[in-house]
């Protein structure tokens, strides 16, 4: 788990998400900047907001939402933390997705065409 302030990268479920501890509790999101694609795990998180590396645009640490008027906002997920793990609350797959791991599956456990 970060330290106060630092941020980390982790790539969970095909998502890229930030996380970083302010005031002691920790906060993760999307790792992209809705602006430009900035990495947002590269930025700084300071007085309660999370600053994108290229633009300085900056984001609201429980809210994601863009803090200084020029829009937008990031997707930020809830952290719970139990005994000594941490959980995060991403969202839930959607039904296409699983019916495509389903044909995905199929087709590389049982197509003699499919190469992966
Ligand atoms: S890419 Fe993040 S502020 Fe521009």
């Amino acid at each position: 788990m970060p330290t106060e302030g630092e941020m980390l990268y982790a790539h969970i479920e095909s998502k890229q998400i930030y996380i970083t501890r302010h005031q002691g509790k920790i906060f993760a999101g999307d790792d992209r900047c809705p602006h430009a694609g900035g990495i947002l795990s590269k930025g700084f998180c300071k007085d309660g907001k999370i600053v994108c590396p290229l633009h300085r645009w900056s984001f609201d640490l429980e809210t994601g939402q863009n803090i200084d008027g020029e829009g937008g906002y990031i997707l930020t997920y809830p952290i719970k933390k139990e005994e000594a793990a941490y959980w995060i609350g991403l969202p839930m797959k959607k039904w296409w997705e699983f019916l495509f791991i389903f044909f995905y599956y199929l087709m590389s456990h049982f197509s003699p065409f499919f190469m992966v």
